[in-house]
């Protein structure tokens, strides 16, 4: 039917969210559509309670749509139901929030080791490695508050790439930072996607994220749309 590649990772139609029950108010998604390729580093700005949350949490299969269809690796979300779903997110979607969500009883190795046994691959190697790969060698056993807000994120990043999945989707991954540490993330996470070649979407307030990203998206009242104000430049 298609040939293999080109198929978008990504692919959402005609989307809408109404929070509560019946279709009241103002949507949080109007009618919006979009196609995402393999291996692309995309940055998502746009204004606050413009949707970005919203479909960042759709695409994750954490919330279902009012109306419209998100298609992730040629699979719809709405057929797997909840189970599928949540299936999905733990084996093959990584998340980085913005305000780390690392559970604060796991030490830095269990909150990653966790991640790989809830995919079904337990594999203490590979969590000391990702670990490892973002600079935290030698502290896998401390706690979240033995950590820095830039290291705890920096788990966060392991914990999400750890799985090796195809897509990893990053609300705000600096937000909580400063500017100097927040631009080290990037780097670190913008980095290991290209090398592992996972999709990577990210949200940000923060000019800077246009360097790190091939496509820029801007999200205005709930579509999303190109945007070439801050053309990334070359490689
Ligand atoms: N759980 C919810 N119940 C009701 N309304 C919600 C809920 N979550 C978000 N909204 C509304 O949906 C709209 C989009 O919110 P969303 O969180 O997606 O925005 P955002 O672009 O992520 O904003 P920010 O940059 O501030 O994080 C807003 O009007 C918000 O008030
Ligand atoms: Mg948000």
């Amino acid at each position: 039917m298609f040939f293999l590649g080109m198929q978008p990772v990504i692919r959402v139609t005609d989307l809408w969210k109404y929070y509560g029950d019946d279709e009241q108010g103002e949507p949080a998604l109007r009618g919006t559509s979009l196609e995402v390729s393999a291996g692309d580093i995309v940055a998502l700005f746009g204004k606050s309670g413009s949707g970005k949350t919203t479909l960042l949490n759709l695409l994750a299969g954490l919330d279902r749509p009012t109306r419209g269809r998100i298609e992730i690796e040629g699979q719809d979300l709405e057929a797997l139901g909840e189970r599928g779903r949540t299936e999905f997110r733990r084996s093959r979607l990584g998340f980085v929030f913005q305000f780390f969500n690392l559970l604060p009883t796991l030490t830095a190795f269990e909150n990653v080791f966790l991640s790989l046994e809830l995919a079904g691959r337990p594999d203490p190697a590979a969590a000391r490695a990702a670990l490892a790969s973002v600079g935290l060698a030698g502290k896998e056993n401390r706690y979240p508050h033995e950590l820095s807000g830039g290291e705890q994120q920096r788990v966060a990043i392991a914990r999400a790439l750890v799985k090796k999945p195809s897509i990893i989707l990053a609300d705000e991954p600096t937000g909580n930072l400063d500017t100097h540490t927040g631009t080290h993330i990037l780097d670190l996470l913008v980095d290991q996607c290209r090398q592992t070649q996972t999709t990577l979407i990210m949200v940000s307030h923060a000019m800077i994220t246009c360097q790190y990203a091939r496509r820029i998206l801007q999200m205005e009242d709930g579509v999303v749309m190109e945007d070439r104000s801050c053309e990334a430049p070359g490689p």
